[in-house]
């Protein structure tokens, strides 16, 4: 009886079909990771030699994460804290501590798409001038320091609110809706641009020698842990793992659902565009070193919001037809962060209807709203720089890392679930997964992500990050690891008002081969 009460698909938003899961999960996965983070990330960690390390994170860490992420979220039927509450009720935590990840994440993860929006049209005309890094720091974000003021810089307030307001709506439109149809138009369109920007950049004067520095690999820095802690951080973030995302997802599909294929395609294609974001960018680097007449390996402010910001610009400004490579690629950073945006706040969205019995609309209202002014107070003043670095760091090397820790070890250890997640992920997929997945969930990707963990947060503890003063990392880092915990600890406190016990996974007997 209780089975029938809470069956999956009653009164739950369906993707359209196989396709638009696929496309919307490539959405979620390819967004400014792939375009702001990972060329910056593959530079400072030698080149060449970080695509080695990229690839044995994204195969024994990335690839069995993401398939536990769908297995979970299609077999217990929900957002994160449902899940995980129904794998045994004093779990929700981990799920809401997850939720509170991606409302963090969410809130400056806006503040960069309208920077990147901003500089789509500043690319016109040129407007930073002959020097990027006063316009970007000065005259863009009148840039106050590691501080945390209220002055709002109106130049970012109403495109923030603008960014947050269609957002809101397209997650208010629902699953199929609004998300799924965002992404059918958004994703196309972005591999175009993408496509056209690096071809643009291959012929550019110094492109051999910037892709040569990408793919020479550099053996010796494979000894350096360094090295591989930024590639697993990087695949959590870039395939939008770790943080509830793909379990939310996942629980949208239908009964019978490829799930394994979809999850090797859309690792495929999240890495193909980050590999392809790698080239241009480098290439482009190539440019710039010939301009410059240094090496490739010489160059500086090759990092994350530098890079994109500040040293991106001057490139456009030097190179024959400028404008219209600015355009292409911030216009592509808008793209790919939007669609990535919504699937952060559909995490949210989805936890709240389910624990609160809201409906979808009254629940994008309350918590999206929340979000929005959370984001307009932090990330439109004159501090948003070094709280959103600051904030960004902490979120995903402590908060994301340890909650797949966390989580593999729940469905490994304590619960034992690996078994029947691998038996239902072979049930209804027709790509099979063997002991290799048990094994690398169960123990390679918990031991792995846990030394990371570890040296990171010794790393944290015993250097101020970013050279900020301590006080401010301690209030901005660790006030956001803060909030994670604090959300985690109250929210499972408070009653549920659909139900969430009575439910049965489903049955796989007869459906394995
Ligand atoms: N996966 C998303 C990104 O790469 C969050 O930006």
């Amino acid at each position: 009886m209780s089975t029938q009460k809470t069956a999956p698909h009653v009164g739950r938003e369906q993707w359209t079909g196989q396709l638009g899961f696929l496309l919307a999960a490539v959405g979620s996965a390819v967004g400014l990771g792939n375009i702001w983070r990972f060329p910056g990330v593959a530079y400072e960690n030698g080149g060449g030699a970080f695509l080695v390390p990229y690839l044995v994170a994204l195969l024994t860490a990335g690839i069995p994460f993401l398939l536990l992420d769908y297995s979970l979220g299609h077999r217990f039927r929900g957002g994160a804290p449902t899940v995980f509450r129904r794998l045994g009720r004093r779990f929700e935590s981990v799920g809401w501590f997850q939720v509170a990840a991606s409302f963090i994440i969410a809130t400056y993860y806006t503040a960069i798409i309208v920077w990147a929006l901003r500089y789509t049209f500043f690319s016109v005309n040129l407007a930073w001038g002959e020097d990027p890094a006063t316009f970007f720091v000065e005259d863009f974000l009148h840039d106050a320091g590691p501080t945390l003021t209220t002055d709002i810089v109106g130049g970012l307030f109403w495109p923030l609110l603008g960014v947050w307001i269609a957002a809101l709506l397209v997650v208010g439109l629902g699953v199929s809706r609004g998300i799924e149809k965002t992404t059918k138009v958004f994703i196309p369109l972005l591999l175009v641009m993408f496509l056209i920007l690096v071809v643009r950049a291959l012929f550019l004067e110094g492109a051999v020698e910037g892709l040569d520095t990408f793919f020479t690999p550099n053996w010796a820095a494979l000894g350096d842990p360094a090295v591989w802690i930024a590639a697993y951080s990087q695949i959590f973030f870039s395939l939008s793992i770790g943080f509830g995302i793909m379990i939310t997802y996942a629980s949208y599909l239908r009964r019978r659902a490829n799930v394994v294929r979809v999850g090797y395609v859309a690792a495929f294609a999240n890495s193909s565009f980050e590999l392809l974001a790698g080239i241009g960018v480098f290439a482009t680097l190539g440019f710039m070193a010939a301009q410059q007449g240094v090496g490739v390996g010489d160059l500086e402010g090759i990092t994350g919001v530098i890079l994109s910001f500040i040293t991106f610009p001057q490139i456009i400004s030097m190179m024959p037809g400028g404008p219209i490579f600015g355009v292409l690629f911030f216009g592509s950073l808008v793209l790919a962060g939007f669609t990535s945006l919504v699937s952060i706040l559909q995490v949210v969205s989805a936890a709240v209807q389910e624990k609160f019995g809201l409906s979808r609309v009254q629940a994008v209202a309350a918590v999206g709203g929340l979000a929005a002014v959370i984001s307009l107070a932090l990330y439109s003043t004159t501090s948003s720089l070094a709280v959103l670095d600051t904030v960004d760091k902490y979120t995903n090397e402590v908060g994301v890392i340890v909650s797949a820790i966390v989580a593999c070890v729940l469905v490994g250890v304590v619960t034992r679930q690996l078994p029947n997640l691998q038996a239902h992920l072979n049930a209804i997929s027709t790509a099979r997964v063997g002991t290799w997945w048990r094994v690398l969930v169960g123990y390679v990707v918990p031991l792995a992500l846990g030394y990371v963990f570890i040296r990171g947060l010794i790393e944290l503890v015993t250097v101020p990050y970013g050279e900020y003063p301590w006080a401010f990392v301690n209030a901005a880092g660790w006030g956001a690891v803060g909030f994670l915990v604090l959300v985690a600890v109250v929210l499972p406190l408070l009653p549920w008002r659909r139900p969430v016990d009575d439910f049965v996974p489903e049955s796989l007997e007869g459906r394995l081969s």
